[in-house]
Formats: C-alpha cells, structure tokens, sequence
C-alpha cells in the first residue's frame, strides 16, 4: 500500500472514486475542486500494489483548526484497516504543520463513520441541525492530532 500527497495526474482516479461513493444528494467533489484541493490543502491517496486508488482524505489546512472535508474507501476495500493508516498519515502531516485539533461533520444517521471515527479518538463536541440540504443533522467532532 500507498499513501501520498495527491498530485494532478491523481484527478481521473479521484473524481471516479467519488463518484462511485457519494451520490448528488451528498455533493460529490468535481474534478475542479479536486484540482483546487490538490493547490490549496491536503488530499492524501492511498494505492495498492498495482496502482489502483483505494481512497482519499482531505483536510481543510487555512484556518486554526484543521478540518477533515471528506474521507473514502473504495468499497470492495473497506473494513481492512486502510481507512485508519490514512487517517494516521493524515495527523502526522498536519503535526508537521504545526496543527493542534482537527474537526469534522459527519451525517448523524451515518452511523459507520461515526463509530470509526469514534475508534480513531474523534469526540462529539454538538450538533448542528439541518446542517445538510436534506435536513439531516451533523455530529461536530474533534480530535487532538497527537494523541
Ligand atoms: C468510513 C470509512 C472511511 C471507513 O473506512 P475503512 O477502511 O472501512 O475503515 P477501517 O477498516 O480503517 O476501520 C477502522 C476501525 O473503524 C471501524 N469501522 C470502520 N467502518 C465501520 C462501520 N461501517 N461500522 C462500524 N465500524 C466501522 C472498524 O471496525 C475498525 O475498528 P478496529 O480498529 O477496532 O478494527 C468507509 O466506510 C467509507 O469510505 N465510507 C463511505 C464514505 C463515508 O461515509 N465517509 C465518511 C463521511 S465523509
């Protein structure tokens, strides 16, 4: 396994990935936001052996706290630790520049990734309701970056 800083030429791979995963309702990054995601923040990927994108993690990185934008695993991939290992490149990047906290929203009915992020030390700081289009709640969670 992979993991690196997104580049350019990651951009095909991403915007399939992501459309594979999240449908209209949950806005899917375009292939420009994934462009200017690569410029101005940081987008870690991770592949396997043979080149092939497993997944992704953004985080917001111009402002005080780093902000976990969106996370994904390619299906087929998911519940063999990958997510974790990304996660963990994702803290020791963000330790490097100097970040103390990273936040994120997740959906309140998306109950996997809140049990995930729960396992990585994530902790529920509110709830912010009819944060998305749909009226679903968002759970705001935060975690230290070193532990
Ligand atoms: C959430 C997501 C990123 C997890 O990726 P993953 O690679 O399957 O996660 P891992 O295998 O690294 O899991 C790490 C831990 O979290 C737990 N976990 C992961 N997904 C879980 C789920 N759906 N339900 C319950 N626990 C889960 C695992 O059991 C594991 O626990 P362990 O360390 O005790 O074994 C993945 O399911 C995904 O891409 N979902 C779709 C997109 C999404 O919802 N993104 C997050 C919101 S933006």
């Amino acid at each position: 396994m992979i993991i690196k800083k997104a580049q350019k030429t990651d951009v095909k791979a991403l915007v399939k990935l992501e459309n594979e995963t999240f449908s209209d309702a949950n806005f899917p990054l375009s292939r420009e936001s994934f462009y200017y995601h690569i410029k101005r923040n940081l987008l870690l990927v991770v592949y396997d052996d043979k080149f092939e994108l497993l997944g992704y993690a953004l985080a917001l990185i111009h402002r005080k706290k780093a902000k976990l934008y969106s996370l994904c695993i390619q299906k087929s991939y998911r519940g063999s630790g990958i997510a974790k290992k990304l996660m963990e490149q994702l803290f020791y990047s963000l330790n490097q520049l100097n970040f103390k906290i990273i936040i994120l929203e997740v959906r309140q009915d998306n109950y996997g990734a809140i049990n995930f992020y729960k396992k990585l030390g994530f902790k529920q700081l509110a709830i912010s309701l009819s944060f998305y289009k749909d009226g679903s709640n968002a759970l705001i969670m935060e975690r230290k970056i070193v532990n």
